[in-house]
């Protein structure tokens, strides 16, 4: 009998996961550790809720007590919980220190004491850095020297060294994976593409950076869960794997499609000033983990952002609540 701690279990990706996993793992037991921050939502695994093998606990990771109680007796621990908006943390980096760097130190400290067999660190491209609108060819790998550049990014690179040193300093049986930008359903309102859908929908405008060229590697959700779930099953200890989309777009395309696909007009688009130390661009070559573990991703940018907008005007009540409890 498999059981796995998921911390973050409540935010995007984390509730993506859960249900992902315990639809094609049933007999599984997952326990979900979140703090439920402002993007932490329950209602997202409102569908599980009631399973006998979930349960929810609402906790810091940094409460070395609390994760001391998630954690025993699990099999294996996948640790999504981060502060996670690059904006929130050039407002303010300290919760992002605490929480991104000593956060997961208590938990690779508590894994270790635990003789937990596995720990899968989600981290994300950003912690390389930027690359330049000059030469598409480039691509981020697992090979790419680190070089963070907003507190968000250096506090998930942090991260990353720790679960490193572990691994070298203990023999610690950890795996990391560096994803690209996620969207799809349940994705808090801040994040580029849901909040271009819902101001869309509700003929607001949509907010972009400087020119709107700052280019992401858009991934669909449900890709990243199958190749987290691939890392933890099949990937080697100790291995980091490159995660991508290979959807380049910069952010007015994205306002561009939304708005035609959703047939609102182009005069929604604002230009706003552009993000402090704004990176140009990301984009990852995800060879690797394709070549070792046949992953590669599943679902079209073009398919992705119609299911993606399809959720978000089904699921109004969701958002337009996401919203009302954040203003
Ligand atoms: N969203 C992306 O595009 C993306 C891409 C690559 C990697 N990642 C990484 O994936 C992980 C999940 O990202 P997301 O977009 O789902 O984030 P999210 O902000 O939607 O969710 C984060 C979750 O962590 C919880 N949390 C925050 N602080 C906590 C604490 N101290 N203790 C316990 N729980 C806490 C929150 O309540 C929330 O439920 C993060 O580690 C992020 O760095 C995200």
């Amino acid at each position: 009998m498999m059981k796995i701690l998921v911390t973050g279990g409540a935010g995007f990706i984390g509730s993506n996961f859960i249900l992902y996993l315990m639809e094609k793992y049933p007999e599984y037991k997952i326990v979900n550790l979140d703090k439920l921050t402002y993007a932490g939502n329950l209602e997202n695994l409102k569908s599980v809720e009631k399973n006998p093998n979930y349960m929810f606990i609402r906790g810091d990771i940094c409460d070395r007590k609390t994760v001391e109680e998630a954690m025993t007796g699990c099999d294996m621990v996948v640790h999504f919980a981060a502060e996670s908006h690059v904006d929130r943390s050039i407002g303010g980096p300290a919760i992002f220190i605490r929480t991104n760097i000593v956060g997961t130190e208590i938990l690779l400290e508590v894994a270790k004491e635990l003789n937990i067999k596995r720990f899968h660190h989600v981290s994300t491209d950003e912690v390389f850095g930027t690359l330049s609108l000059d030469n598409l060819e480039e691509k981020f790998n697992e090979d790419t020297p680190y070089s963070p550049r907003s507190p968000y990014a250096a506090s998930k690179a942090g991260s990353d060294h720790l679960v490193r040193a572990f691994v070298e300093t203990y023999n610690f049986p950890a795996t990391i994976s560096n994803c690209t930008n996620n969207y799809g359903p349940f994705q808090f309102p801040e994040k580029i593409i849901p909040l271009f859908i819902t101001n869309a929908l509700q003929n607001k405008p949509l907010p972009i950076y400087g020119q709107g060229k700052a280019v992401r590697d858009y991934l669909y959700v449900i890709d990243h869960c199958e190749a987290i779930d691939l890392i933890i099953h099949k990937g080697k200890i100790g291995e980091t794997y490159c995660i991508g989309g290979d959807s380049e777009k910069n952010g007015a395309e994205i306002a561009k499609t939304i708005l035609a696909l959703l047939d609102k007009p182009k005069n929604l688009i604002t230009f706003v000033e552009d993000r402090k130390g704004h990176d140009m661009r990301y984009a990852m070559d995800h060879s690797k983990v394709t070549n070792e573990l046949g992953w590669q991703p599943s679902v079209t940018f073009e398919e992705g952002i119609k299911k993606t907008i399809e959720w978000y005007k089904t699921n109004k009540p969701w958002w337009q609540k996401v919203i009302v409890k954040n203003t």
